[in-house]
């Protein structure tokens, strides 16, 4: 899986860029996350991606002004969404249970939750990075182990939008770690912060990188294509090699 998330950029413009530009491959599941006022138009357009969101309210309907429900996002198009992103955790406050409680308004609609866990850059100083991740993710499976249609985006923060990543070897640690705390899950399990064109093939390589959560690099139709590509590579190679 490869997926943009497009934070808070975006405008009819980009999507139309998108919609002239962005190559899809069959083997590789392609997902852009716009703002959700774009979902529509984005829609509309057609592109050759699935639509996401990047933020779901746990209810689905009361007074929270300014929130949007799973349900509403699923009308528009949706099928995946994000929750627990690390800009959220931070700016908003968000904490565990209350990523749980997204994660489950996700399902609820029948919204494929894409979940993100990952450390600061404090955090892995101190060796912390397991733990941190691990709480993170027995918050939202206590209740129940996650599915095929699950996806756990692992974003070390102090890799995200500084353009400084994980090395590929740091990225499969992770991505092997949460594959043992949630039992060998058949949920994807993509890496993101900072993956740009350059890097892509590397990451992806890894056993248990199954694609990208990709920011930057997303808003620009020639790299993501090229992101994308390296996805199917890696793929290719994988099931060559199994
Ligand atoms: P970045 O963002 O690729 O710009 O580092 C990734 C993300 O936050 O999802």
């Amino acid at each position: 899986m490869v997926a943009g998330n497009w934070k808070l950029h975006g405008s009819l413009q980009l999507i139309d860029r998108f919609a002239a530009a962005l190559l899809g491959n069959a083997a590789v599941e392609t997902l852009l996350l716009p703002p959700a006022l774009y979902l529509a138009a984005m829609r509309e357009r057609g592109l050759d991606a699935k639509l996401g969101v990047q933020n779901v309210h746990a209810a689905q309907t009361g007074a929270h002004t300014g929130e949007i429900a799973a349900e509403m996002a699923v009308e528009l198009g949706a099928s995946h969404a994000l929750v627990g992103h690390s800009e959220r955790r931070r700016d908003c406050l968000e904490t565990n249970a209350a990523v749980a409680a997204k994660f489950h308004a996700a399902r609820r609609a029948a919204l494929a939750p894409i979940l993100c866990v990952g450390e600061t850059l404090d955090e892995r100083r101190a060796g912390e990075e397991n733990d941190v991740v691990r709480a993170q993710l027995e918050a939202v499976f206590e209740a129940g182990a996650p599915t095929a249609d699950d996806v756990i985006a692992y974003e070390p923060v102090w890799a995200i939008g500084t353009g400084e990543t994980a090395t590929p070897a740091q990225a499969q640690a992770m991505h092997g770690f949460i594959r043992d705390v949630l039992r060998g899950t058949p949920a994807r399990i993509i890496y993101g912060g900072s993956v740009h064109p350059g890097n892509a093939a590397a990451l992806f390589a890894e056993q248990d990188v199954d694609g990208g959560l990709v920011g930057g690099a997303s808003l620009d139709p020639a790299q993501f294509n090229s992101i994308i590509e390296a996805a199917a590579e890696a793929n290719q190679q994988k099931h060559a090699d199994a």
